[in-house]
Order: structure tokens, then C-alpha cells, then sequence
């Protein structure tokens, strides 16, 4: 273990600000026990790597036990490890190890919606007059025949299912399996802020906390309008109920000093900032850019308006390109290397705080899943393939057959042949996340979007006297630059350890390539 990530954890409550977060789907990191599956044991067994990268936190997506109708995003007991996964005692020991290099660690908070078999729902089904009764959402409808209201569920199908011990219609934003929590009910807000609480007392530093936006409901429930019907409801949820709540949580988590990251899904940069304040979230995800086509004036655009909505809410965005969700960045920009490092370029040179998603850095693309693999009921196998490590036929797993088929040519695609080539995609990540961590300017500085000239997308991020130029060609052909002032490039998307030495005010970008420069102070001249 590298002695160089030793930092000062206590006493610094804003480390999250301007932090890279990367984020571990659990399942496909590594397995160490010989079912196919990832566990806690083998993230430890990779710490060396995310110190090699260089990243501030860890998320892990859901640990705790759960039935995986919906691999972990379904809870049954919110206070232990799934023993798929391992054991409270690997969890403490990830926990320290994590720690003892100076990487803090963000679990996922599942908020909205229970597993139909905890404790909770099953006690709340079983009569009306159950104490948990109204711990979910349980209404008449017009009988078995005609639910409560015309919402559908994130999966496909009707949000709402019959359930004829009680003869009541339930809610689920998601699948069947999936209940959701009924907020307006205290005793429910107490028991998953006591999680909270139970979690950063074990040592956690915070939380994703899992389509938060969704805890806030309409208390008539009112049909949505018809051009939602049929769709999924939850990428127009935006339903201010949800801010109490949420101020709620932030004062639990202030008590610890844990920090939380929302997922909210709206595609608005304006109504994404009101979830984020001093009172609300610290961070809410932006994925306004993940949205976007391979497009200079779309990437232009986007960014335009979330700079405009975050500032005016006095907040910065939280980017995320990729997640377990989405497909991966590769994939989404057709398999090209060098679109993929134009976007890590401008991912991590944005303001506000970024979250990259394990395995991108090795430039892996999505799994083709045959269909007697697919076990996900979303589509989204493909994102969730295994990491590939090393050379060996079981590519560093404890199996040569994990639970979903590896990505595209594992032999040669992953992380010992990828980092052994100083010139990779690897090493692109690794460059940026350290230009990050040494320029206050990247790390914390305004942003000054400039106008888009062609292909070319050009922002500058200052602080005091250090000004940074990122400037990303999206274009089929090298555009010529005029920078604003004398500077020197500091980074090269297609040469990420070097070769690049240059100085000037006038550049050539080369075709699908970003660059980073540092302004050279005036004064700082050569004479
Ligand atoms: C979030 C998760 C997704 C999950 C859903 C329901 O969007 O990222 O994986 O299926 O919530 O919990």
C-alpha cells in the first residue's frame, strides 16, 4: 500500500468540493471467493489501484442484504452486508483500508422504496390497521380492477400492484418487488435517517443517496398528465414535497459531518440547483452532459445552462459521464478511444465535483449479453460486465465465469495491459486526476465559458492568478486555436505522458482531441 495517500481525514467537512468520486459497482469489481460474483474483499484486494488513480472517495453501489430482484436497489435489511458481498467484518476492514490511504467511502442510500420482503413491508401487508401500515403507500383505487391513478412504473407496466390479503393497491415507482416508503410518515423518516447515522458511526464518510427526488409525493397523488402515461414517470419527478424531507436528512448527516450526493434524475439544470444548498444536499448529479450527443454545440449548451443554473443557486453541478445505469462512455461515442479521452478531458477539468465509473479509465465498453445472460430487468447488463484485471483466464477474478459475460476482447482490454502503456487511456485518467489535485484553479476555480467557435468547445477555469484553458475539438478535422493569452500545454488527450511541449497564444488542436493549458502569467516572460 502506497504511504503517499496518508491526508488529514477529520477537520476538513468540504473535501468533497472540487473531489473525484469513483464510483464501484459492487457485483463486477472483483471476486475473491469463487462465485462469480464481486464482494467486499475483493475491493479491498484493489485499494493499491484507486490509489494509483489517485481518487478522493469510493461509492459503492448497494451492499446491504437484499433479495437482487433489482441487485441490491431492492433492501431487506438496511444494516447488514448481503453475503454475497461478505460480511459487517470485510465491510470494517474495507473501511480502514480505504482510510488508511486516505479515500473516504460513500454508500449507497436507498430512500424511496423498500424490498418487498423487509420486515417493514411484510409487517405493513399484513392488516390495515398494522402499525406500518402507512410506512407505504397504500390506497382503494376503484377495487381490483381500477388503480388509483394512471402512473407508470420506471420498468414498464402500471406503478401500483393489487394486493389481495388487504384488498389495497400499493405503490412502486419501480418494480413490484420494490414498495415505496411512505415519507410523509415520521416514524419512516426516523428509521432511515437512524441508517444514516448507523452507517457513519461504523465509520462512513457519506452517501448516494438513490432517486431521492422521488420521496416527495403529491399527497393527492393526482394522475400525471398525458403525456407522461405509459412512460416512466421519474425523469419529471420534480415534486417540492421532497425539500423538507431532504432538509431532514442534511441535518442528520450534519451531525456526523457525512456528506450526501443525490441522484436526481430531471433534465432541467434550474430545477436540478434547488436540490443543492447549505440546507439541502451538498452535491446533486448533473447528467446533463451524459444526455448529450457527441456534439460541440450540445456539450456547449449544456454546459451554458448548468453554469448559469448552479451559479445563480450558489452551487456547483456534480458530473457524472457513465455510471451502472448508462451505457459506458466507449460504447456511447461508438468505440472510440479518442472521443472517450476528449470526455474524461472535460469531465475532469469541469467545476464542482466529479464521479468517474470503475472501469472506464481502462477504456472498457459494454458487454454483448446473449439473451439467455441477461439477468437485469432494464437492460443495463452491459455497463454492469465484470473488470477484466490481468492476462490470466479468470482476467483476476477467483472464476473464469463471472455472473455477466466480460466486455469485448478481455485479453487485451484491461487493467495490467491497459496501465502498462503509458500512452492509454489509463494513463489520460491518471494525468487528469493528478492535474486536478495540484491546480486550485481545476480543483476550485470559476469557470468562463467561451463562445463556440466551430467544433471547438473552450472553457477557462481561474483562481487568483492561476488560469487554466481546456479546449476540446469534437471535430473530424485539427481546428486552429487563438487562446486568450500566452500559455503552456499542460495536457494532451492523445499523448497523456508527454510529447506535447508547446508554448504560445496560437495552437492546433488535432481532430477528436482535448487540450489543457496553463496561462503564463504576464510578467513571466522569457526576456
Ligand atoms: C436508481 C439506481 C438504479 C435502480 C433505481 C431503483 O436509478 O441507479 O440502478 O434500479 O434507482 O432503485
Amino acid at each position: 500500500m502506497s504511504e503517499g495517500g496518508q491526508v488529514d481525514m477529520k477537520n476538513d467537512r468540504d473535501w468533497w468540493k472540487g473531489a473525484v468520486v469513483y464510483q464501484i459497482y459492487p457485483r463486477s469489481f472483483c471476486d475473491t471467493d469463487g462465485d462469480g460474483v464481486g464482494d467486499l474483499a475483493g475491493i479491498t484486494s484493489r485499494v493499491d489501484h484507486l490509489v494509483d488513480l489517485g481518487v478522493d472517495a469510493v461509492w459503492l453501489s448497494p451492499v446491504f442484504v437484499s433479495p437482487m430482484a433489482d441487485f441490491g436497489y431492492d433492501v431487506s435489511d438496511y444494516r447488514n452486508i448481503d453475503p454475497t458481498f461478505g460480511t459487517l467484518d470485510d465491510f470494517d476492514t474495507l473501511v480502514a483500508t480505504l482510510h488508511a490511504a486516505g479515500i473516504r467511502l460513500l454508500l449507497d442510500w436507498v430512500p424511496n422504496h423498500t424490498s418487498a420482503q423487509h420486515p417493514w413491508f411484510q409487517q405493513s401487508r399484513t392488516s390495515r390497521s398494522n402499525d406500518r401500515r402507512d410506512w407505504y403507500i397504500w390506497r382503494d383505487g376503484g377495487g381490483p380492477d381500477v388503480r388509483p391513478n394512471n402512473w407508470s412504473s420506471a420498468f414498464g407496466g402500471p406503478a401500483w400492484s393489487w394486493d389481495d390479503a388487504t384488498e389495497q393497491w400499493y405503490l412502486h415507482l419501480f418494480l413490484a418487488e420494490q414498495p415505496d416508503l411512505n415519507w410523509a410518515n415520521p416514524d419512516v423518516r426516523h428509521a432511515m435517517c437512524d441508517v444514516l447515522r448507523f452507517w457513519m458511526d461504523r465509520g462512513v464518510d457519506g452517501f448516494r443517496a438513490d432517486v431521492v427526488h422521488c420521496i416527495g409525493k403529491d399527497p393527492g397523488l393526482s394522475n400525471c398528465s398525458r403525456i407522461y402515461e405509459g412512460k416512466s414517470l421519474i425523469d419529471h419527478w420534480y415534486q417540492p414535497e421532497a425539500f423538507p424531507y431532504i432538509e431532514e436528512i442534511r441535518a442528520t448527516l450534519d451531525e456526523r459531518d457525512g456528506v450526501v450526493v443525490g441522484e436526481v434524475i430531471l433534465h432541467s439544470a434550474e430545477q436540478l440547483a434547488e436540490y443543492t444548498s447549505t440546507r439541502r444536499l451538498h452535491m446533486v448529479f448533473n447528467f446533463l452532459l451524459l444526455f448529450a450527443p457527441w456534439d460541440a454545440k450540445a456539450w456547449h449548451r449544456v454546459l451554458a445552462a448548468s453554469l448559469h443554473a448552479f451559479a445563480r443557486a450558489d452551487a456547483c453541478s456534480t458530473w457524472a459521464f457513465s455510471n451502472h445505469d448508462q451505457e459506458r462512455i466507449m460504447s456511447r461515442y461508438g468505440a472510440s478511444d479518442a472521443r472517450a479521452r476528449v470526455a474524461a478531458t472535460v469531465l475532469l477539468m469541469l467545476e464542482g465535483t466529479v464521479f468517474l465509473y470503475a472501469g472506464d479509465e481502462f477504456g472498457l465498453q459494454d458487454a454483448d449479453v446473449p439473451d439467455e445472460r441477461i439477468v437485469d430487468v432494464d437492460g443495463r447488463d452491459g455497463c454492469r460486465a465484470p473488470i477484466p484485471w490481468d492476462t490470466t483466464p479468470t482476467h483476476g477474478w477467483a472464476t473464469s465465469d463471472p455472473w455477466l459475460p466480460w466486455p469485448p476482447n478481455p485479453d487485451e482490454i484491461n487493467a495490467e495491459v491497459v496501465s502498462g502503456d503509458a500512452q492509454s487511456i489509463y494513463w489520460a485518467y491518471r494525468s487528469l486526476v493528478a492535474l486536478r489535485k495540484e491546480s486550485t484553479a481545476i480543483k476550485h476555480g470559476v469557470t468562463r465559458l467561451h463562445p463556440l467557435n466551430g467544433d471547438v468547445m473552450m472553457f477557462e477555469r481561474e483562481v487568483d492568478d492561476e488560469r487554466i484553458y481546456v479546449v476540446a475539438n469534437f471535430g473530424k478535422a485539427a481546428a486552429d486555436v487563438a487562446l486568450p493569452g500566452e500559455a503552456e500545454c499542460i495536457f494532451d488527450s492523445a499523448f497523456p505522458t508527454g510529447g506535447f511541449d508547446e508554448s504560445g497564444s496560437d495552437t492546433v488542436v488535432e481532430a477528436e482531441t482535448a487540450r489543457v493549458y496553463q496561462a503564463i502569467p504576464l510578467g513571466d516572460g522569457t526576456g
